[in-house]
């Protein structure tokens, strides 16, 4: 019998996952760091969605078959240089569309409610010291909110603003909203800029959605109007968005994701009053979690063990991809 395929794993394990995973390979738990060195006899790979497979890693790994991501994202791979090489590669869809609607709803009426000027005005000090509060926050009922990207993550946004009475409009590829989501209107990029009080970002990164928006986008927006994006950084052109907002062509910004991620100490957005940065926690709730890892671990296990996997981004692939080297 031969031996079971070496799959090098980049995230930390529960046992219920590291038993799906010994049945099916030898796993190497390693840091992300340390990916690259392990790689030279590794069928699988496990590792976070923003882990940047490069062409010099995937020199180094000349039997690997799948790279399995932690996350939804997949822009952290060629996509066409792995049907070169005839990798899969999956991804974990579905598990996290309500984690991140939950936080961009969130997102929402930190922007509406002034929730962190307010939790700094009470906690700070300056509400003790009887200074003024941060101006009113404003009422989401009759506003328009726009979604950039209407799929899986954008309509479960819209399931959960519909309940707030405000007006949703969307854009993407498709134009039809889909069973469910028909108080939901259509309009082009540039009418919903144009439109909305809130717009929201939710479209993979590609180069099509490279700085997707940028000056020319921002420009169309209401000065009044917020900017969220839960979706990638480089989807927003950041020296443009901070010029818009230091110009005051836009009210603020509620960012998950930038466009490089930790930012450096000197990244004007940190300093922006009416910039709220998180540090990208779309998926990060314990349950979210735990069931992205399971698929995850599942679309590795499927390909190492000769099977489709659950997901996978490139089916084109599987064929080469199943078969060991
Ligand atoms: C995803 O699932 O892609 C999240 O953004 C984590 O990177």
């Amino acid at each position: 019998m031969s031996e079971l395929p070496l799959a090098v794993i980049a995230v930390p394990a529960p046992p219920a996952v590291e038993e799906l995973l010994s049945s099916v390979c030898r796993p190497c738990y390693v840091a992300a760091s340390d990916v690259a060195a392990n790689l030279a006899t590794a069928e699988g790979l496990l590792c976070p969605a923003p882990f940047p497979i490069t062409v010099a890693l995937l020199d180094a790994a000349p039997r690997l078959r799948v790279v399995s991501n932690f996350g939804v994202g997949f822009n952290n791979v060629d996509l066409l240089e792995m049907e070169r090489r005839g990798i899969a590669v999956c991804n974990t869809p579905g598990v996290l569309t309500d984690a991140v609607a939950d936080l961009t709803v969130g997102m929402v009426l930190m922007a509406s409610r002034g929730l962190v000027a307010n939790n700094r005005f009470a906690t700070g000090g300056a509400w003790s010291a009887g200074e003024s509060p941060p101006p009113l926050g404003w009422d989401l009922a009759g506003k328009t909110l726009g979604l950039v990207g209407f799929g899986r993550i954008g309509r479960a946004v819209a399931g959960r603003a519909r309940h707030f009475g405000v007006r949703i409009v969307y854009h993407d590829i498709l134009t039809s909203p889909g069973p469910g989501f028909e108080d939901c209107a259509y309009l082009s990029l540039e009418d919903l800029l144009r439109e909305s009080d809130v717009v929201s970002l939710h479209v993979n990164l590609t180069e099509e959605t490279h700085h997707r928006i940028g000056a020319a986008e921002l420009a169309l927006m209401k000065p009044t109007a917020w900017l969220l994006n839960t979706s990638r950084g480089p989807v927003v052109d950041q020296p443009a968005l901070v010029a818009a907002l230091r110009a005051g062509t836009l009210a603020g910004a509620v960012l998950d994701v930038l466009e490089t991620e930790p930012p450096a100490a000197d990244d004007p957005l940190l300093a922006m009053p009416n910039v709220l940065l998180l540090p990208h926690i779309g998926s990060a709730t314990v349950e979210t979690r735990a069931a992205m890892l399971d698929l995850a671990a599942r679309n590795l296990a499927a390909v190492l063990g000769g099977h489709p996997p659950p997901e996978c981004v490139n089916p084109d692939v599987l064929p080469r991809a199943l078969q060991r080297r």
